[in-house]
Protein backbone atom coordinates (compact mmCIF):
# COMPACT_ATOMS: atom_id res chain seq x y z
CA UNK A 1 0.00 0.00 0.00
CA UNK A 2 1.33 3.03 -0.95
CA UNK A 3 1.79 6.42 1.45
CA UNK A 4 -1.37 8.77 1.75
CA UNK A 5 -2.57 11.94 3.57
CA UNK A 6 -5.50 12.96 4.81
CA UNK A 7 -6.94 15.77 6.76
CA UNK A 8 -9.98 18.30 6.56
CA UNK A 9 -8.88 21.18 8.72
CA UNK A 10 -12.46 23.09 7.95
CA UNK A 11 -15.29 22.72 10.28
CA UNK A 12 -18.00 22.74 7.57
CA UNK A 13 -21.68 23.41 8.34
CA UNK A 14 -24.71 22.87 5.58
CA UNK A 15 -28.05 23.72 5.12
CA UNK A 16 -30.78 25.96 3.62
CA UNK A 17 -30.69 29.82 4.02
CA UNK A 18 -27.84 28.76 7.25
CA UNK A 19 -25.74 32.02 6.05
CA UNK A 20 -28.46 33.73 7.73
CA UNK A 21 -28.01 32.52 11.14
CA UNK A 22 -23.94 33.07 10.53
CA UNK A 23 -23.95 35.00 13.58
CA UNK A 24 -24.02 31.57 15.99
CA UNK A 25 -21.50 30.13 13.77
CA UNK A 26 -18.81 33.09 13.70
CA UNK A 27 -19.27 32.87 17.96
CA UNK A 28 -19.24 29.13 17.80
CA UNK A 29 -15.69 29.98 16.69
CA UNK A 30 -15.36 32.92 18.93
CA UNK A 31 -14.86 35.38 15.76
CA UNK A 32 -15.62 39.15 16.80
CA UNK A 33 -14.51 41.24 14.91
CA UNK A 34 -13.94 39.82 10.92
CA UNK A 35 -13.42 42.48 7.41
CA UNK A 36 -15.96 41.00 4.80
CA UNK A 37 -13.71 40.10 1.27
CA UNK A 38 -16.23 40.31 -1.35
CA UNK A 39 -16.71 41.25 -4.82
CA UNK A 40 -19.00 44.30 -6.41
CA UNK A 41 -21.30 41.24 -8.51
CA UNK A 42 -22.15 39.54 -5.48
CA UNK A 43 -22.17 42.72 -2.93
CA UNK A 44 -25.65 42.62 -2.37
CA UNK A 45 -25.75 38.58 -1.08
CA UNK A 46 -22.84 39.81 1.01
CA UNK A 47 -24.51 42.46 3.03
CA UNK A 48 -27.27 40.36 3.79
CA UNK A 49 -24.32 37.82 5.22
CA UNK A 50 -22.88 41.10 6.93
CA UNK A 51 -26.66 41.49 8.02
CA UNK A 52 -26.81 38.14 9.40
CA UNK A 53 -23.38 38.52 11.31
CA UNK A 54 -24.66 41.65 12.86
CA UNK A 55 -21.15 43.68 14.85
CA UNK A 56 -19.44 40.95 13.78
CA UNK A 57 -18.32 42.38 10.45
CA UNK A 58 -15.89 45.82 10.86
CA UNK A 59 -15.33 46.69 7.71
CA UNK A 60 -15.90 45.57 3.76
CA UNK A 61 -13.27 45.34 1.18
CA UNK A 62 -15.25 44.86 -2.13
CA UNK A 63 -12.43 45.28 -4.59
CA UNK A 64 -11.65 41.72 -5.60
CA UNK A 65 -11.92 41.07 -9.40
CA UNK A 66 -11.73 37.75 -10.96
CA UNK A 67 -8.35 35.88 -10.93
CA UNK A 68 -7.21 38.32 -8.02
CA UNK A 69 -4.43 39.70 -7.76
CA UNK A 70 -1.71 40.12 -5.50
CA UNK A 71 -2.03 43.97 -4.89
CA UNK A 72 -6.00 43.52 -4.21
CA UNK A 73 -4.68 40.60 -0.97
CA UNK A 74 -1.99 42.97 0.08
CA UNK A 75 -4.55 45.91 0.37
CA UNK A 76 -7.42 43.51 1.89
CA UNK A 77 -4.50 42.31 4.59
CA UNK A 78 -3.80 46.11 5.37
CA UNK A 79 -7.51 47.00 6.04
CA UNK A 80 -8.04 44.33 8.21
CA UNK A 81 -4.44 45.13 10.12
CA UNK A 82 -6.48 48.72 10.22
CA UNK A 83 -9.33 47.10 11.84
CA UNK A 84 -7.49 44.94 13.66
CA UNK A 85 -9.76 42.56 12.73
CA UNK A 86 -9.85 39.00 14.48
CA UNK A 87 -10.95 36.93 11.28
CA UNK A 88 -12.04 37.51 7.69
CA UNK A 89 -15.40 36.47 6.18
CA UNK A 90 -15.13 36.16 2.26
CA UNK A 91 -18.54 35.46 0.25
CA UNK A 92 -18.02 35.01 -3.17
CA UNK A 93 -16.78 32.69 -5.80
CA UNK A 94 -12.96 31.42 -5.69
CA UNK A 95 -11.28 34.18 -6.46
CA UNK A 96 -13.05 36.05 -3.23
CA UNK A 97 -11.94 32.76 -1.24
CA UNK A 98 -7.96 32.60 -2.57
CA UNK A 99 -8.00 36.34 -1.82
CA UNK A 100 -9.25 35.89 1.53
CA UNK A 101 -7.29 32.99 1.99
CA UNK A 102 -3.58 34.68 1.25
CA UNK A 103 -5.11 37.88 2.88
CA UNK A 104 -4.65 35.90 6.27
CA UNK A 105 -1.27 34.71 5.14
CA UNK A 106 -0.31 38.19 4.67
CA UNK A 107 -1.98 39.53 7.83
CA UNK A 108 -0.15 36.64 10.06
CA UNK A 109 2.88 36.20 8.61
CA UNK A 110 3.85 39.41 6.99
CA UNK A 111 5.70 40.95 4.63
CA UNK A 112 5.19 40.82 0.66
CA UNK A 113 2.66 37.82 -0.37
CA UNK A 114 5.08 36.64 -3.00
CA UNK A 115 7.85 36.06 -0.15
CA UNK A 116 5.91 32.90 1.07
CA UNK A 117 5.47 31.11 -2.26
CA UNK A 118 5.75 27.12 -2.24
CA UNK A 119 4.41 24.02 -0.24
CA UNK A 120 4.16 23.76 3.49
CA UNK A 121 6.56 26.74 4.07
CA UNK A 122 3.90 27.77 7.08
CA UNK A 123 4.61 26.95 10.62
CA UNK A 124 1.59 28.27 12.34
CA UNK A 125 -2.06 29.02 12.02
CA UNK A 126 -3.46 32.31 9.97
CA UNK A 127 -5.90 34.29 10.91
CA UNK A 128 -8.73 32.72 10.46
CA UNK A 129 -11.13 32.71 7.43
CA UNK A 130 -14.44 32.04 7.18
CA UNK A 131 -15.60 31.36 3.66
CA UNK A 132 -19.45 31.19 2.32
CA UNK A 133 -19.26 30.36 -1.17
CA UNK A 134 -21.79 31.86 -3.59
CA UNK A 135 -20.70 29.17 -6.67
CA UNK A 136 -20.65 25.75 -6.81
CA UNK A 137 -16.93 24.51 -7.96
CA UNK A 138 -14.08 25.84 -6.32
CA UNK A 139 -13.85 23.94 -3.25
CA UNK A 140 -11.56 26.47 -2.04
CA UNK A 141 -14.05 26.91 1.17
CA UNK A 142 -12.08 23.25 2.64
CA UNK A 143 -9.26 23.68 0.35
CA UNK A 144 -5.22 24.03 1.58
CA UNK A 145 -4.58 26.36 -2.08
CA UNK A 146 -4.53 29.47 -2.52
CA UNK A 147 -4.45 30.80 -6.32
CA UNK A 148 -3.42 34.43 -6.91
CA UNK A 149 -2.67 36.43 -10.69
CA UNK A 150 0.96 37.91 -10.21
CA UNK A 151 0.17 41.09 -12.82
CA UNK A 152 4.07 41.71 -13.02
CA UNK A 153 4.41 38.35 -14.67
CA UNK A 154 1.08 37.07 -15.65
CA UNK A 155 1.27 33.80 -13.90
CA UNK A 156 -1.06 31.97 -11.50
CA UNK A 157 0.89 31.99 -8.41
CA UNK A 158 -0.03 29.06 -6.00
CA UNK A 159 0.26 28.68 -2.04
CA UNK A 160 -0.09 25.27 -0.27
CA UNK A 161 -0.64 24.78 2.75
CA UNK A 162 -3.27 23.09 5.76
CA UNK A 163 -2.56 26.27 7.40
CA UNK A 164 -4.46 28.10 4.31
CA UNK A 165 -8.08 25.70 5.04
CA UNK A 166 -10.51 28.19 6.35
CA UNK A 167 -11.50 27.73 9.55
CA UNK A 168 -15.03 27.56 8.60
CA UNK A 169 -16.82 26.74 6.07
CA UNK A 170 -21.01 27.62 5.52
CA UNK A 171 -23.00 25.95 2.76
CA UNK A 172 -26.10 27.61 1.78
CA UNK A 173 -27.50 26.85 -1.30
CA UNK A 174 -29.81 29.92 -1.67
CA UNK A 175 -26.72 31.92 -2.10
CA UNK A 176 -26.30 30.09 -5.05
CA UNK A 177 -29.84 30.24 -6.70
CA UNK A 178 -29.05 33.60 -8.97
CA UNK A 179 -25.89 32.30 -10.41
CA UNK A 180 -26.66 32.17 -14.24
CA UNK A 181 -26.10 29.30 -16.34
CA UNK A 182 -23.27 30.48 -17.89
CA UNK A 183 -20.99 30.62 -14.80
CA UNK A 184 -23.09 27.77 -12.97
CA UNK A 185 -21.66 25.59 -16.38
CA UNK A 186 -18.39 26.65 -16.36
CA UNK A 187 -18.11 26.38 -11.97
CA UNK A 188 -19.24 23.13 -11.86
CA UNK A 189 -16.88 22.33 -14.44
CA UNK A 190 -14.13 23.29 -12.59
CA UNK A 191 -15.70 20.68 -9.63
CA UNK A 192 -15.27 18.08 -11.90
CA UNK A 193 -12.14 18.60 -13.04
CA UNK A 194 -10.87 18.88 -9.04
CA UNK A 195 -12.75 15.15 -8.74
CA UNK A 196 -11.23 13.22 -12.34
CA UNK A 197 -7.68 15.06 -11.37
CA UNK A 198 -7.70 14.02 -7.60
CA UNK A 199 -8.90 10.55 -8.93
CA UNK A 200 -5.98 10.16 -11.52
CA UNK A 201 -3.39 12.41 -9.51
CA UNK A 202 -0.44 10.28 -8.60
CA UNK A 203 -1.34 11.63 -4.75
CA UNK A 204 -4.71 10.22 -4.66
CA UNK A 205 -4.95 7.79 -1.59
CA UNK A 206 -8.58 5.94 -0.42
CA UNK A 207 -10.17 8.51 1.36
CA UNK A 208 -9.52 11.08 -1.39
CA UNK A 209 -11.22 8.49 -4.11
CA UNK A 210 -14.24 8.04 -2.32
CA UNK A 211 -15.27 11.75 -2.01
CA UNK A 212 -13.59 11.94 -5.90
CA UNK A 213 -16.27 9.79 -7.03
CA UNK A 214 -19.29 10.91 -5.05
CA UNK A 215 -18.34 14.45 -6.40
CA UNK A 216 -17.94 13.41 -9.87
CA UNK A 217 -21.43 11.74 -10.49
CA UNK A 218 -22.94 13.91 -8.50
CA UNK A 219 -21.76 16.93 -10.94
CA UNK A 220 -22.98 14.55 -13.68
CA UNK A 221 -26.22 14.25 -12.69
CA UNK A 222 -27.21 17.38 -11.02
CA UNK A 223 -25.35 20.27 -13.09
CA UNK A 224 -27.21 20.29 -16.16
CA UNK A 225 -30.62 20.25 -13.84
CA UNK A 226 -28.98 23.34 -12.63
CA UNK A 227 -27.95 25.11 -15.46
CA UNK A 228 -31.36 24.53 -17.30
CA UNK A 229 -33.34 25.66 -14.14
CA UNK A 230 -31.19 27.78 -11.68
CA UNK A 231 -33.70 28.07 -9.03
CA UNK A 232 -33.70 24.28 -8.22
CA UNK A 233 -32.44 24.30 -4.81
CA UNK A 234 -32.29 20.84 -4.87
CA UNK A 235 -30.11 20.45 -7.46
CA UNK A 236 -27.86 23.94 -6.28
CA UNK A 237 -27.86 22.18 -2.79
CA UNK A 238 -26.37 19.08 -4.75
CA UNK A 239 -23.75 20.84 -6.48
CA UNK A 240 -22.61 22.75 -3.68
CA UNK A 241 -21.87 19.24 -1.58
CA UNK A 242 -20.36 18.17 -4.74
CA UNK A 243 -18.07 21.25 -4.80
CA UNK A 244 -16.96 21.16 -1.06
CA UNK A 245 -16.23 17.03 -1.32
CA UNK A 246 -14.07 17.34 -4.68
CA UNK A 247 -12.40 20.52 -2.72
CA UNK A 248 -11.65 17.75 0.18
CA UNK A 249 -10.54 15.22 -2.44
CA UNK A 250 -7.95 17.78 -4.48
CA UNK A 251 -6.22 19.09 -1.25
CA UNK A 252 -4.55 16.15 -0.62
CA UNK A 253 -4.35 14.03 -3.86
CA UNK A 254 -3.48 17.59 -5.70
CA UNK A 255 -4.71 17.73 -9.80
CA UNK A 256 -2.89 17.60 -13.01
CA UNK A 257 -2.03 18.76 -16.16
CA UNK A 258 -5.74 20.51 -17.10
CA UNK A 259 -5.01 22.90 -13.83
CA UNK A 260 -1.55 23.05 -14.88
CA UNK A 261 -2.88 24.68 -18.23
CA UNK A 262 -5.92 26.28 -16.78
CA UNK A 263 -3.81 28.09 -14.81
CA UNK A 264 -0.98 29.19 -17.73
CA UNK A 265 -4.23 30.42 -19.45
CA UNK A 266 -5.36 32.13 -16.76
CA UNK A 267 -2.54 34.09 -16.01
CA UNK A 268 -1.47 35.11 -19.66
CA UNK A 269 -4.84 35.23 -21.35
CA UNK A 270 -7.00 36.06 -18.13
CA UNK A 271 -9.44 32.91 -18.95
CA UNK A 272 -11.65 32.48 -16.24
CA UNK A 273 -10.88 29.28 -14.66
CA UNK A 274 -13.38 26.91 -14.39
CA UNK A 275 -14.10 27.68 -18.60
CA UNK A 276 -10.62 26.92 -19.17
CA UNK A 277 -11.18 23.30 -17.35
CA UNK A 278 -14.05 22.78 -19.40
CA UNK A 279 -12.33 22.95 -22.36
CA UNK A 280 -9.35 21.29 -21.72
CA UNK A 281 -10.57 18.68 -19.09
CA UNK A 282 -11.54 16.03 -22.62
CA UNK A 283 -8.35 16.94 -23.92
CA UNK A 284 -6.38 16.40 -20.73
CA UNK A 285 -8.48 13.00 -19.83
CA UNK A 286 -7.41 11.70 -22.98
CA UNK A 287 -3.70 12.54 -22.75
CA UNK A 288 -3.50 10.95 -19.38
CA UNK A 289 -5.24 7.89 -20.65
CA UNK A 290 -2.57 5.50 -21.53
CA UNK A 291 -1.02 6.25 -17.97
CA UNK A 292 -3.95 5.91 -15.90
CA UNK A 293 -4.19 2.07 -15.79
CA UNK A 294 -7.43 1.07 -14.22
CA UNK A 295 -8.49 4.16 -13.07
CA UNK A 296 -10.60 5.01 -16.31
CA UNK A 297 -12.05 2.00 -16.17
CA UNK A 298 -12.95 2.66 -12.61
CA UNK A 299 -14.69 6.31 -13.82
CA UNK A 300 -16.39 4.64 -16.45
CA UNK A 301 -18.53 2.31 -14.23
CA UNK A 302 -19.21 5.80 -11.78
CA UNK A 303 -19.90 8.24 -14.73
CA UNK A 304 -22.07 5.67 -16.84
CA UNK A 305 -20.17 6.35 -19.75
CA UNK A 306 -15.90 6.68 -20.92
CA UNK A 307 -14.79 9.58 -18.53
CA UNK A 308 -13.70 11.30 -22.15
CA UNK A 309 -17.32 10.75 -23.69
CA UNK A 310 -19.05 11.60 -20.61
CA UNK A 311 -17.53 14.97 -20.11
CA UNK A 312 -17.40 15.72 -23.89
CA UNK A 313 -21.40 14.91 -23.70
CA UNK A 314 -22.08 16.70 -20.26
CA UNK A 315 -20.18 19.78 -21.53
CA UNK A 316 -22.24 19.79 -24.88
CA UNK A 317 -26.01 19.50 -23.10
CA UNK A 318 -24.98 22.80 -20.53
CA UNK A 319 -23.74 24.90 -23.95
CA UNK A 320 -20.07 25.28 -22.69
CA UNK A 321 -17.53 26.32 -25.10
CA UNK A 322 -14.77 23.69 -26.34
CA UNK A 323 -12.17 25.55 -28.43
CA UNK A 324 -9.65 27.82 -26.66
CA UNK A 325 -9.63 30.28 -29.31
CA UNK A 326 -13.71 30.76 -28.13
CA UNK A 327 -12.13 32.32 -24.89
CA UNK A 328 -9.32 34.57 -26.34
CA UNK A 329 -6.29 32.20 -26.54
CA UNK A 330 -3.92 32.58 -30.04
CA UNK A 331 -1.78 29.89 -31.75
CA UNK A 332 0.68 32.44 -30.85
CA UNK A 333 0.14 31.54 -27.14
CA UNK A 334 0.32 27.85 -27.48
CA UNK A 335 4.12 27.34 -26.80
CA UNK A 336 4.32 30.33 -23.46
CA UNK A 337 1.31 28.37 -22.40
CA UNK A 338 3.28 25.41 -22.07
CA UNK A 339 6.18 26.70 -20.58
CA UNK A 340 3.68 28.38 -18.16
CA UNK A 341 2.08 25.02 -17.13
CA UNK A 342 5.43 23.10 -17.09
CA UNK A 343 6.25 25.48 -14.09
CA UNK A 344 2.90 25.02 -12.44
CA UNK A 345 3.07 22.76 -9.46
CA UNK A 346 -0.20 21.12 -10.45
CA UNK A 347 1.91 19.09 -13.57
CA UNK A 348 3.75 17.29 -10.47
CA UNK A 349 0.94 15.32 -9.05
CA UNK A 350 -0.43 14.21 -13.28
CA UNK A 351 -0.38 10.40 -13.63
CA UNK A 352 1.56 10.54 -17.03
CA UNK A 353 4.97 12.11 -16.60
CA UNK A 354 4.50 15.65 -18.97
CA UNK A 355 6.58 17.37 -21.38
CA UNK A 356 6.22 20.86 -22.56
CA UNK A 357 6.35 19.52 -25.99
CA UNK A 358 3.05 17.25 -24.99
CA UNK A 359 1.76 20.18 -23.05
CA UNK A 360 1.77 22.39 -26.07
CA UNK A 361 0.08 19.14 -28.35
CA UNK A 362 -2.49 18.91 -25.84
CA UNK A 363 -3.17 23.09 -25.99
CA UNK A 364 -3.52 22.72 -29.90
CA UNK A 365 -5.73 20.23 -30.08
CA UNK A 366 -8.51 22.32 -27.45
CA UNK A 367 -7.72 25.61 -29.60
FE1 LIG B 1 -9.90 24.43 -10.02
Amino acid sequence: MEFSEFQVPTRVVAGRGLSTSIDIELQREGLTRGLLLTDAGVRPLADRVRRAAGSRVVGVYDAITPNSSVEQVEEAARLARELEADFLLAVGGGSVLDTAKAAALVFTEGGRLLDHQGVNVLARPLLPVAAVPTTAGTGSEVSIYAVVRDENTGTKVSFISEHLAPALAVLDPVLTLGLPPGLTAATGLDALTHALEAFLSVKAGPLSDALALAAARTVLRELPRAVVDGSNLEARWRMLTASCLAGMAFSWAMVGCVHAMAHACGGLREVPHGLANAILLPHGLEYNRPAAGDRFGILGEWMGADPVEAVRSLAERIALPTRLREVGVEEADLAALAELAMLDGSIYANPREATAEEIEAVLRAAL
